[in-house]
């Protein structure tokens, strides 16, 4: 899509909504420094983080081109030119079943300040983003959170789960394949443009991925000014036996003061290309001498990592919510995917916000491909905007969320038409 999204004028429900609170919201000229630089403070501000230096803001002000920046001003505070809230929005290419992509509205730095929290400031922006991605065009939402309280009520649901998990490498030979090939330590800056040309290639492979570059792609790099934990990142690739990059992982480690041959290895970012590729460069972690403990964070729930190891158990998992998305054009976004089984269902979707209210007949043809026309029929399954995003991605069983009481209606059907053979995932947040 164009940029055409930069220039839409804000939302006018929320904007009197806010006025009607002596509150301006407003779209960010991020082309003024002065203007960006107090929107980035109140962010940073937001998430608790330090106020950021002037080198900093100038380097993020270069990645602002492709985001549209909203902020919300109170004219009545000591410094009214900093925003009491902020939010940012831009087009991305979320994976979907079927090695297809779909545009979605991928909205990040969600904060109000805390002298103005929990007066409505939030939700006029969120339903502000939800009506922009309408007029856009864009049929999906998509967030990671802070919180996992706050959205649902928007209609987000998590529809791609992640991993952390801790392994103690004593317990944890390596038994997987010895695959061929080459590790080699690079810096940050050597995997720029290969390391995101892989990252691009393997993307439409798992569900949920989104398209990262610009700022999404140098943080992972520890490109950012003032990024302390960077100076402890250190990367590798592995090439496979005519050369090609298959994979890259970063990690950094510390030292337990009380033992010098217990480190502790986080695993930042693993991305592979091949299974050898993924062998190698999980045993290479694993066999790092003075480590006795490995973490991964954000990894995905379908890694076969435990069937590679002596011991089971000597990886530990803690699962968690991830990717949030919200459905905004049923059609639109049932129609992008593929489906594992054919079948016609009549889907009863309840959504106070309008969205995907109705009744939608999905019809799959033998080869996956779906058509959905709204119709008057009766509905075959009941469930809300909710539960609709959370089965999206074929990740979340609608089989499960029957026994929780949330969907209903003939779910086996739906089950074994919306499952995804890969487990839906995304590796970063944003
Ligand atoms: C989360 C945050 C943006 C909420 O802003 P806010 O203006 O206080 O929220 P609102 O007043 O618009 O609240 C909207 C609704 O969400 C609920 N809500 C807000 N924050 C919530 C939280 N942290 N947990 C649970 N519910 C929350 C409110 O109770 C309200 O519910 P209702 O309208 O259904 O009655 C704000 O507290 C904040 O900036 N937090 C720190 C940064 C952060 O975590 N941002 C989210 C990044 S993903």
């Amino acid at each position: 899509m164009g940029n055409d999204y930069l220039d839409l004028p804000v939302d006018s429900a929320s904007r009197d909504r806010l006025a009607a609170d002596h509150l301006r919201l407003g779209l960010l000229d991020t082309s003024d420094p002065q203007a960006y630089a107090a929107w980035f403070r109140a962010e940073s501000r937001g998430f608790h983080d330090g106020t950021p230096t002037d080198e900093l803001i100038e380097q993020r002000r270069g990645y602002v081109a492709d985001r549209r920046r909203t902020g919300v001003w109170d004219d009545t505070i000591a410094e009214p030119a900093e925003p009491v809230a902020t939010t940012e929005a831009w087009p991305a290419d979320l994976t979907v079943p079927g090695r297809r992509s779909v545009p979605s509205w991928a909205i990040s730095a969600v904060t109000v300040a805390p002298t103005h929290r929990r007066r409505g400031i939030a939700r006029a922006l969120l339903e502000a983003e939800l009506r922009t991605a309408r007029a856009c065009d864009l049929p999906i939402a998509t967030l990671t959170v802070s919180e996992s309280t706050i959205y649902g009520r928007f209609g987000f649901a998590p529809a791609a789960l992640a991993r952390d998990l801790t392994i103690d490498t004593r317990r944890a030979t390596w038994t997987g394949p010895q695959p061929g090939g080459r590790i080699h330590f690079v810096s940050g800056r050597q995997l720029l443009e290969d390391g995101l040309a892989l990252v691009e290639r393997v993307r439409l492979a798992t569900p949920g991925q989104i398209a990262y570059d610009g700022i999404l792609w140098e943080r992972q790099l520890g490109l950012m000014i003032g990024d302390e934990d960077a100076k402890k990142q250190r990367f590798v690739r592995y090439d496979d036996a005519s050369g090609r990059l298959q994979g890259f992982a970063s990690y950094k480690l510390t030292e337990n003061p009380d033992n010098f041959s217990q480190h502790r290895l986080e695993l930042l970012h693993l991305v592979t290309a091949t299974d050898d590729a993924y062998a190698a460069l999980w045993r290479f972690v694993l066999e790092m001498d003075l480590v006795s403990e490995v973490h991964a964070h954000l990894r995905p729930v379908d890694e076969p990592l435990r069937w590679m190891v002596s011991d089971f158990r000597a990886v530990r998992i803690a699962e968690l919510d991830h990717l949030w998305i919200r459905i905004l054009d049923v059609p639109a976004a049932l129609e992008a995917r593929t489906y594992a089984t054919p079948g016609r269902l009549v889907l009863g979707v309840a959504d106070p916000f309008g969205a995907c209210e109705g009744s939608w007949a999905l019809e799959v043809d033998s080869s996956g491909i779906a058509t959905v026309t709204p119709t008057d029929e009766p509905a075959d399954i009941t469930m809300t905007a909710e539960e609709l995003a959370a089965i999206y991605l074929g990740g979340v069983s609608p089989l499960m969320l029957a026994a929780a009481g949330r969907v209903s209606g003939r779910t086996a059907e739906l089950e074994a038409m919306f499952r995804s053979p890969v487990a839906p995932f995304l590796s970063i947040w944003y």
